[in-house]
């Protein structure tokens, strides 16, 4: 992988089109820090985490740096970061604040960013907003994040109905772990959505893996006809 911009980065960036896309996922914990260091490594990109919570042995933003490898001016910096991992509004009241909704306006990148959202996507950020009208508010389309295993079906079709009720443009999705035989043909006949790609389960998560997978998932070819 080279160190500068990659093709498509590269290729964008001479149409005047950048990519900027959110990383949701349809529960915590499911892929969704592992997928973005996928993308800043391989796109070379901006990555922002704006809700933290819980700081355990690192960051999410930590965990892309080290992955990913990208220059450190890349990571913004998160507008949150709460002590506990729980659902953002009740981690914002535990630590004796508030999510302000203007804190979360986009930095302004001259570039291709990628947003990770917190945990699934009707978790409350305050008492009364949710991180999927923060979604739309955001007004960029979403990858989503899915697991491959028993229980994607009900999660994933689910977690696209709410996003689509609210016109939210779904790119496509990514179905994360242990390859099945059939839930990645059912989510496109019922989603008719594109499966940009089966992430396998890794035993080592490494940037060399990262790498080899970037090429042969064909991701570069993907994302272009995604974002032609
Ligand atoms: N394909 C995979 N292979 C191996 N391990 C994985 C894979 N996907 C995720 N994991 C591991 O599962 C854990 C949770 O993944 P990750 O942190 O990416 O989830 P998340 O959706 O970002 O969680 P959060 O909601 O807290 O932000 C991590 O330890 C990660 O390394
Ligand atoms: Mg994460």
């Amino acid at each position: 992988m080279g160190n500068s911009y990659s093709c498509i980065t590269k290729d964008m960036t001479k149409k005047g089109k950048f990519l900027k896309f959110i990383i949701c996922g349809t529960d915590t914990d499911i892929g969704k820090t592992l997928i973005s260091a996928f993308f800043v490594r391989g796109l070379i990109c901006h990555y922002w985490k704006p809700i933290q919570s819980g700081i355990g042995a690192e960051t999410d933003s930590e965990v892309v740096y080290r992955l990913s490898k990208v220059n450190k001016k890349k990571i913004i910096k998160e507008a949150y970061i709460f002590n506990e991992p729980v659902s953002p509004h009740w981690a914002a009241e535990i630590d004796q604040n508030i999510i302000k909704r203007s804190s979360l306006d986009l930095p302004k990148i001259n570039g291709p960013l990628i947003v990770e959202t917190a945990g699934g996507l009707m978790v409350p950020l305050t008492r009364d907003y949710l991180q999927i009208d923060q979604i739309k508010y955001w007004d960029l389309p979403v990858v989503l994040v899915c697991r491959s295993s028993l229980g994607t079906l009900n999660h994933t079709l689910l977690s696209i109905e709410a996003l689509q009720k609210r016109n939210i443009k779904i790119l496509g999705l990514i179905i994360n772990g242990k390859k099945h035989l059939d839930n990645p043909k059912t989510l496109r006949e019922f989603s008719r959505l594109p499966i940009i790609a089966e992430f396998p389960s890794l035993k080592d998560i490494s940037e060399k893996q990262l790498d080899i997978l970037w090429t042969d998932l064909k991701m570069e070819e993907k994302l272009n006809f995604i974002f032609q």
